[in-house]
């Protein structure tokens, strides 16, 4: 961004726009919590203009924040016990390859989008397991986002700060990943699914039955998202829109093709991006059908909508692995199992399993036991409860002192 023929980030902080004047005597610290999420059903349909149902899991990463003087953010993270320090006087800053990237991008696009940040020590301890499937991603994005806005005395809309931190995943950190997990980390409900339109961004709560659990296996196989196929399978699907475009004008997206249509128009598409393209239109196909299936409480019919969408995830889309698939064969054997899917961007990390409440046990001793069996690796069992989105946790005694009561 230029300001008066100058780099933005290289202007003296009187010269922009917005400014924030910190007191140089306030050290108040302030702590903010963005929650990590469970996709139900509608994976890899977000980037394609799609439908998704995550909700949000009270896994959460909290970000403790106090002013500074000058314009430098100090930022430590407890769980790598490693510090980063950047001086936005000194220029834009660039990528590490680190945890410390999520932080650090989050400020670049406020900063970009015009909003200028004060200085602040920022303390990071995340309980979202890294590398699962559950966005600890977004989690460290979203409450990095909340805690700098807050400490800037900055109000912005929640749908614009899912948009920015998507920004810094898609622009600093690498990784193109779509909307959904910074979304549902700021706009999750205790005990509701959401359903997103991930092209008008307008969503449902849906209400999750209590009869039955969210169960989390962790396969205990890392992902990483920034590698090559996630990337890939975008690519994919905009090679499938480019052809299918050509004899339908409105599509834009694989949100606008239905399977008649693909059946129809894509004859000539190699047969690999064909099967991409076939795996999102069902997709998201799925996730209004489980979204009525929702309403009327029919767990059943949700939990075969969870089996299906996962085989289309191993057969079409090619993002499941071994481990994920004994997982959820597992899982499909035991009484009281509604439907099991792996969930996220896949290639390892978890599945969600929709367990009634009564078999929890049951489910999580056979899948453990079983799964260690055929795979020598120790899963992780996680027996969910969902959470509200991000939001301000700093102790009300510490609030008590800041208003002077
Ligand atoms: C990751 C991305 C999401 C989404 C899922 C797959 O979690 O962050 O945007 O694309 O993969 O559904």
């Amino acid at each position: 961004m230029e300001v008066c023929g100058r780099s933005f980030w290289m202007l003296p902080v009187h010269c922009k726009t917005r400014v924030w004047r910190y007191k140089l005597s306030d050290n108040r610290e302030r702590t903010f919590r963005a929650p990590g999420r469970v996709n139900l059903i509608g994976e890899h349909t977000d980037y394609n203009d799609g439908f998704v149902m995550p909700a949000a899991l009270n896994f959460s990463t909290f970000v403790t924040i106090s002013p500074l003087p000058g314009r430098v953010l100090q930022v430590f993270s407890e769980n790598f016990n490693k510090s980063v320090s950047i001086d936005f006087n000194t220029g834009k800053p660039k990528p590490r390859g680190d945890w410390s990237d999520y932080v650090v991008g989050v400020a670049v696009m406020l900063q970009d989008a015009g909003y200028v940040l004060g200085g602040a020590k920022l303390k990071i301890r995340g309980e979202v397991p890294i590398g699962s499937g559950l966005s600890s991603s977004a989690a460290i994005e979203v409450a990095s986002a909340c805690a700098l806005i807050a400490n800037s005395n900055i109000t912005i809309d929640r749908v614009e700060l899912a948009k920015l931190c998507r920004r810094a995943e898609n622009e600093f950190v690498g990784a193109r990943v779509g909307i959904m997990d910074q979304f549902i980390s700021l706009h999750g409900r205790a005990k509701k699914a959401l359903l997103l339109d991930c092209r008008s961004l307008e969503y449902k709560l849906l209400p999750l039955s209590s009869e039955a659990h969210l169960v989390v296996c962790n396969t205990m196989v890392k992902h990483k998202l920034a590698s090559g196929e996630y990337n890939e399978r975008r690519a994919q699907c905009e090679a499938g829109v480019k052809h299918l475009s050509q004899t339908l004008p409105h599509v834009t997206a694989l949100r606008d093709v239905t399977l008649e249509q693909l059946e129809a128009h894509g004859k000539q598409l190699p047969d690999v991006i064909y099967r991409r393209c076939r795996h999102v239109v069902t997709e998201n196909a799925r996730v209004l059908e489980a979204g009525e299936a929702l309403k009327r409480g029919d767990l059943r019919a949700f939990g075969k909508l969870m089996y299906e969408s996962h085989r289309s995830l191993r057969d079409d889309y090619e993002v499941s692995c071994p481990e994920l698939d004994v997982m959820v064969e597992l899982a499909s054997k035991i009484e009281g199992v509604y439907g099991a899917r792996m969930t996220g961007g896949g290639f390892g990390g978890c599945t969600v399993n929709l367990v009634a409440n009564e078999h929890v046990d049951e489910f999580t001793r056979t899948v453990a036991n079983g799964y260690e069996q055929k795979t020598k690796l120790k899963p992780e069992m996680f027996v969910c409860e969902t959470a509200d989105g991000a939001r301000e946790v700093t102790s009300v005694t510490a609030a008590q002192q800041r208003s002077g009561d």
